[in-house]
């Protein structure tokens, strides 16, 4: 499904020296003890999850898709980045057919969510309101402010059909507000965190809204769940134990590389899971990520030759979902006869082929690629459950709870003093 090449890593890796480690790591996640363990609800996620839920999801999405133009997905960080990535990664960037999906919540951006609001003025627009908390200032701000755009267009018993709040199970703000309002609901499990809940409703029901099969998706998780609960020679546990060795030899940065911009919010969803769950008692790879080619054209020059501070992991998906014969043209002014008849993908496949040698042969850079035969529903499940167990595997190698993030209460806290946020009682 995906294949780990680390054939150009540029150093030896003692797969064994980590074994001990791992088996202990692994047993740690599976019977749940450890740091962090009331929030390895992810780990047996692929096999336990709420069927009834499930089926409702779907059922709700189809009445979404049947009833709405447009349908707003408003979270930030976990509870939008996994949806995002998925959306984007088989659809595309341009609109579909379907209802269109758009976010918010995920910003204080004063004009985009002024932009926002106006261009919701002639839609029939939902309402998707994502917050394992309830109480996220960003999501809550853009809620407030859809929720009174619904209101004035529908009417508040129309607006209150037209909302779906996915939250905790029992506690917080919004869900007591849909508890009043009737808001259909679902259900982010207690011992699941944010950035590890893209297989439950957090991504479930925008995914099914935007017609992607999320049966498949969750057969691909389970697959890997299979495949690496009990196998430590799995590439999961191997990608672990190739950032570690880097990390010590003293490359501080990884960059996720990928070559097409639909596959870019995948990138972000890689780097709030490793940023977040690692970097903690000042350590950890700071992750990163470009596009390429585009970025080859900006970023390139420092890849290829500045400070020697990171290593590369792309994803390269051999087949597109679409792709483009380059013409012929008689005059050949522009010199490009010599692709007509290529297609795009080739085209891409070669710009690929030449910067890892570049990057490689020159550049001294180690890379490791993650080789993709085509990024469908099912093999995004599978990535998506690989990189959250490797995720966890990476930082306890590094003796990091993976679950907690006391580092963003920082901000939080001065921005609140600034903004003048009464205590609560
Ligand atoms: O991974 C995490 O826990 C965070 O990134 C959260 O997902 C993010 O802060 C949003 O939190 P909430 O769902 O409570 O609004």
């Amino acid at each position: 499904m995906i294949r780990l090449n680390y054939d150009n890593v540029l150093t030896t890796i003692d797969f064994e020296k980590y074994r001990s480690k791992l088996e202990k790591i692994n047993e740690g996640i599976n019977q749940k003890k450890g740091a962090g363990n009331d929030y390895l609800g992810w780990a047996d996620w692929p096999l336990h999850y709420d069927k009834k839920e499930f089926n409702l999801i779907k059922e709700t999405a189809l009445m979404i898709r049947e009833t709405f133009d447009t349908l707003v997905v408003t979270g930030i960080g976990g509870s939008y980045l996994g949806a995002r990535a998925a959306i984007e990664a088989i659809n595309g960037l341009l609109p579909q057919k379907g209802p269109e999906i758009i976010f918010l919540g995920h910003t204080f951006s004063p004009t985009l969510t002024a932009q926002t609001l106006e261009y919701l003025k002639t839609k029939n627009f939902a309402i998707n309101v994502i917050s394992k908390s309830g109480t996220t200032t960003e999501t809550s701000i853009a809620f407030r402010l859809l929720k009174q755009l619904l209101i004035e267009k529908v009417g508040e018993a129309n607006a209150n059909k037209a909302i779906f709040a996915t939250t905790d199970a029992k506690t917080g703000a919004l869900r007591k507000l849909a508890t009043q309002n009737g808001y259909t609901t679902f259900t982010l499990p207690s011992d699941i965190g944010g950035r590890y809940s893209v297989l439950t409703a957090v991504g479930l029901l925008p995914l099914a809204v935007a017609g992607i099969d999320i049966d498949d998706l969750m057969a691909g998780a389970l697959k890997a769940r299979s495949e690496s609960v009990d196998n430590l020679d799995h590439d999961l546990y191997k990608y672990a134990v190739i950032r570690d060795t880097l990390y010590r030899q003293n490359y501080k940065s990884e960059l996720y590389v990928v070559y097409e911009p639909q596959y870019a919010m995948f990138n972000e969803w890689l780097k709030q899971l490793y940023g977040e769950s690692e970097g903690k008692e000042k350590k950890g790879l700071f992750p990163t990520s470009v596009t390429f080619s585009t970025d080859l054209h900006s970023l390139g020059q420092f890849i290829q030759d500045g400070s020697p501070i990171l290593f590369e992991t792309t994803l390269f998906v051999e087949n597109p979902n679409q792709d483009v014969v380059i013409p012929s043209e008689k005059e050949n002014l522009d010199e490009l006869n010599y692709l007509a008849g290529k297609n795009l993908a080739f085209v891409n496949k070669q710009a690929f082929k030449g910067t890892l040698a570049a990057h490689v042969e020159d550049g001294k850079v180690p890379n490791l690629v993650f080789e993709i035969a085509t990024l469908d529903a099912h093999t995004l499940g599978y990535m998506f459950y690989f990189f959250m167990r490797s995720c966890a595997v990476s930082a306890y190698l590094l003796d990091i709870n993976p679950f907690n993030q006391p580092g963003v209460e920082v901000y939080k806290k001065n921005m609140f003093a600034l903004l003048g946020k009464p205590s609560r009682k």
